[in-house]
């Protein structure tokens, strides 16, 4: 349904021209995503983890066209975006594809009643449905997300993270879009408003048949929701796998090191192995593989070689490319 090839997005973080001149600073740009490639089936929940700053949000922010990428395209069924050309992918998707943000306290307009936040991207989409229709509309989606018709009337402020959220989620329904990416939908809820929330995003999946890109940082979450997990370091994919491969034989060390993070119930008392080092800096990044320097098994040409994200057979031919136990890794010494 979704493909990416060799997608990248650079951001130029320069200081100003004048300041840079006098002070004889060099351009300085940040690789939020580099040259990542994989695609999403239709029905299925594709989750992308990684630690704060590895580019999950650029990349949702590219998929649904509101950044441009720097090289590489995106085909969303037959629509392609490219770094040049294709001026009209935003349009072209507007309603097929939507995008549920990160933060529900900025992602809402504080000055909007609830029932013209639901209403506005209909109202684009659709200029020509009557204000009857797309009031039907907008009752639906506030049943969907089981908000009271009388939230209907309120402004943001009147609701609670979840409350929001929820408000969020019925306004990307709105258009009844066929995919939904979803950047980090629960993180700013507490756990078991986040439970509720993600349940109902399953249901939705069953009744509509949405197809889902799941970011989130949160393992358990991951686990719950998704059928394929990557997992992205440093603005690359590091690894691709069905999520049972992935979290039962994970095969990059990146991989395995937030896997080992999580709590498990019998292993209580077992000491865990804390995600070791710090994110190198995307405006300066390692050598080589990017993970090296806090990874265990890294060796010389770690240093020296970036790893190709490749396909992996475990059995060998249980895994034709594009299958759905197809995995991928980026790593010289996988596991
Ligand atoms: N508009 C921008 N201008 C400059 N740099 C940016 C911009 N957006 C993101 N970045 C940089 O790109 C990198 C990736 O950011 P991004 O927000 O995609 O990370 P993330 O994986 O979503 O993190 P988190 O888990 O904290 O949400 C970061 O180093 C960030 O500083
Ligand atoms: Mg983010």
């Amino acid at each position: 349904m979704l493909g990416l090839k060799d997608l990248s997005c650079t951001f130029d973080v320069s200081a100003p021209f004048l300041t840079r001149l006098i002070s004889r600073l060099p351009k300085q740009e940040v690789k939020a995503v580099s040259g990542v490639s994989f695609g999403v089936r239709r029905g299925e929940t594709l989750a992308l983890v990684g630690e704060s700053g590895c580019g999950k949000s650029t990349l949702a922010r590219l998929l649904a066209g509101l950044y441009k990428p720097t090289a590489g395209s995106i085909d969303f069924e037959g629509f392609v975006e490219k770094s040049s050309g294709s001026p009209d992918f935003e349009r072209d998707i507007a309603g097929r594809l939507n995008m549920i943000f990160q933060d529900p306290y900025a992602s809402l307009n504080p000055r909007m009643r609830i029932a013209d936040i639901i209403a506005e991207p209909l109202e684009t989409l659709h200029p020509d449905w009557t204000k009857e229709a797309v009031e039907k509309r907008v009752r639906e989606s506030a049943e969907l997300v089981r908000l009271p018709e009388s939230a209907l009337a309120k402004f943001p402020h009147q609701f609670s993270g979840g409350q929001r959220q929820r408000i969020s989620i019925a306004r990307a329904l709105a258009a009844r879009p066929e995919f939904l990416i979803c950047d980090e939908p629960t993180s700013a809820l507490d756990v078991s408003v986040q439970a509720q929330v993600l349940n109902l995003m399953k249901e939705l999946q069953l009744e509509f048949g949405i197809t889902y890109l799941f970011i989130s940082h949160n393992l358990a979450v991951v686990h719950h929701m998704s059928d394929r997990v990557g997992v992205m370091y440093l603005g690359k994919l590091v690894e691709l796998a069905s999520r049972d491969d992935l979290f039962r034989n994970p095969k990059h060390p990146y991989s395995r090191m937030l896997l080992d993070a999580i709590p498990h119930l019998k292993e209580t008392g077992k000491a865990r192995t804390p995600v070791q080092g710090e994110v190198p800096s995307p405006l300066n990044p390692p050598s080589g593989c990017a993970f090296h320097p806090r990874c265990p098994r890294a060796t010389e040409i770690c240093r020296t070689t970036p790893p190709q994200f490749k396909g992996i057979d475990i059995v060998p031919g249980s895994a034709a490319p594009g299958s759905e136990t197809a995995r991928y890794c980026a790593c010289h010494h996988p596991l």
